[in-house]
């Protein structure tokens, strides 16, 4: 979907969108393609590109807030579709930092010896839980998956550091209201957009550049180098002002900043990986460089890891 798909929907422009967000189109999948459907995709391409079969993974993390089903798991229904007979598979909610917090749950399990190969998947099918008529949120949010496999190495490389933090009292500031334990759907439900996804935008905006420049700079002092030595930064692709505004506060130069955001909006835990891919394919990663991803979403929570690539 376009910018000007919108203008036509709700009382916004392209100018508004673009100067605001940085967002110029969205991707949105068909009606009858879950957000399993596109984790199964992107896990073939990962399991592809890292050269092993389902065989071979013992871990399977998927974050999402939008699965098939409330219960079971994505990770479970993944497993049940493609066949990975000695895996265990649970999802994270962690919002737009699922994927983050999805790979630093697969580190320390790995680490720890417990598990050999971990497939990490961020998948959101957020228009399902998009208001199309509240301006404030519709323009902003895109479908999207990726993934990538982890497996022990002995060179010094992999993930060399991550963090994880969050903030339960701000979580009604991005939220989904109705449809829970908490206020379930009743016979009378209105429909008024409270099941879909509820933002409080400009106060998040604030915490968000804050809390998302100290969890980059916490991983790189806790990987003992320094932010020169990052070849690139891969941050969630929420707003291109929060990125810029990071990006500020760490003394960096935009062309060490990965953005997609225009292609895609905010896929939240899809982003990141969606990113990181993309990254990697253009030929922006190589061998030894360190990439610092990061990202922040609805709990509030927030989380950044520290590859050495
Ligand atoms: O994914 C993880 C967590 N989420 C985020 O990190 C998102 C953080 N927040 C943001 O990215 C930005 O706050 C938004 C993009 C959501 C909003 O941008 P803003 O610069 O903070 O705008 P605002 O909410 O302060 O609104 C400014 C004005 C308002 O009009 P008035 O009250 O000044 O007359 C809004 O009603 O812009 C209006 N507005 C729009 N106008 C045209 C809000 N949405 C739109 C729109 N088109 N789509």
């Amino acid at each position: 979907m376009t910018n000007a798909d919108f203008e036509k929907l709700v009382d916004t422009s392209d100018e508004w969108i673009v100067s605001r967000t940085g967002i110029r189109e969205r991707r949105i999948a068909a009606d009858d393609m879950t957000s399993a459907d596109m984790a199964m995709e992107a896990a073939r391409r990962a399991m592809d590109m890292a050269g092993c079969t389902h065989e071979d993974i013992d871990l399977i993390i998927s974050g999402t807030v939008t699965p098939d089903y409330r219960l079971p798991s994505n990770s479970c229904v993944m497993q049940e579709k493609m066949g990975f007979p000695n895996a265990v598979a649970f999802d994270v909610v962690a919002a737009c930092a699922g994927f983050i917090n999805g790979m630093s749950i697969a580190d320390s399990y790995i680490s720890s010896g417990a598990h050999r190969r971990a497939l990490v998947i961020g998948t959101e099918k957020l228009s399902y839980f998009t208001n199309y008529k509240d301006r404030n949120t519709c323009v902003l949010f895109g479908d999207g998956a990726g993934a990538v496999v982890l497996e022990p190495c002995d060179s010094g490389s992999g993930v060399l550091s991550t963090f994880m933090k969050s903030n339960g009292s701000m979580r009604s500031w991005l939220w989904s209201k109705v449809g829970g334990s908490r206020n379930p759907y009743m016979a009378d439900f209105a429909f008024d957009g409270s099941d879909k996804i509820q933002m409080a935008g400009s106060e998040i905006f604030k915490v968000a550049v804050k809390e998302m420049s100290n969890a980059a700079a916490t991983v790189i002092k806790d990987a003992g180098i320094s932010s020169d030595d990052v070849s690139l930064f891969v941050p969630h692709q929420a707003n291109i002002r929060i990125v810029e505004a990071m990006a500020k506060r760490l003394h960096l130069g935009m062309d060490r900043v990965f953005l997609n955001i225009h292609k895609y909006g905010n896929t939240s835990s899809a982003s990141v990986p969606l990113a990181l891919d993309e990254a990697n394919r253009e030929g922006r990663i190589k061998p030894g460089d360190y990439v610092v991803m990061v990202a922040f979403g609805g709990g509030l929570i927030w989380g950044s890891a520290l590859v050495k690539w």
